[in-house]
């Protein structure tokens, strides 16, 4: 069987309605909202609601996908909300070679897309970017919720083996993912995919 790339995947998605594409943030992010400082990133924005969330909230935010339309559409509704977010098309997995620093680093349903050799470059690149002391704010999908369908699960041991070295996991909860209403290309559990979410401090 011919595998998609990834990114052709991602396209195609955002060709119809993307399951993720809420029109808002994901509520876990914004419960934690006032522990958030600038500067942010934002990494696998999509079309930018939770970057937007936080430029709303005065932040300094950044947003990086790899997928033009969903950085195009990001763009559109910062012009049209008056908001002003750093969106830009690139990859997370350059993060390693970036000289720019955050206080924080917001990953909304990025994690677990990535292959185990993926997640490690991934992670180191997250500490590049990260000031020390910094927080990375994570939602992924979890290994409760059942069958094979969306991305990949991770359980909370893989989270704790991500971040075992140069990592403090502060806070690691169940959440649910809400889901695009209009999105018919899957059956998740009722109330949203079972998902972890956490918050992952730098080590000075
Ligand atoms: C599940 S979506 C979540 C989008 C957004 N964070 C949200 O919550 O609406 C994952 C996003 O990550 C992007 N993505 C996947 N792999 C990427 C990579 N290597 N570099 C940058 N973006 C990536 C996809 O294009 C997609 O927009």
């Amino acid at each position: 069987m011919t595998q998609v790339p990834d990114r052709q995947r991602f396209e195609e998605a955002y060709a119809g309605d993307a399951p993720w594409d809420i029109g808002g943030p994901q509520k876990p992010f914004v419960a934690v909202a006032d522990r958030v400082l600038s500067p942010v990133l934002d990494v696998g924005c999509g079309t930018g609601e939770n970057a937007l969330f936080f430029a709303g909230r005065g932040h300094r935010v950044t947003g990086i996908d790899f997928v033009e339309e969903a950085i195009g559409r990001a763009r559109a509704k910062a012009a049209q909300r008056g908001v002003a977010v750093d969106f830009r098309v690139a990859d997370a997995l350059g993060l390693a070679e970036s000289d720019e620093r955050f206080a924080t680093v917001l990953d909304c349903g990025l994690f677990h897309v990535f292959s185990d050799d993926d997640r490690r470059r991934y992670v180191g690149g997250l500490a590049n970017v990260l000031e020390p002391g910094g927080r990375l704010l994570l939602m992924c999908f979890s290994d409760a919720e059942p069958g094979t369908e969306g991305p990949r699960r991770v359980s909370q041991q893989e989270l704790c083996d991500a971040f075992a070295d140069g990592w403090e996991i502060e806070c690691l909860e169940p959440a649910r993912f809400a889901v695009n209403p209009n999105f018919t290309g899957a059956t998740f559990s009722e109330g949203g995919p079972k998902a972890w979410f956490a918050i992952v401090r730098r080590l000075d």
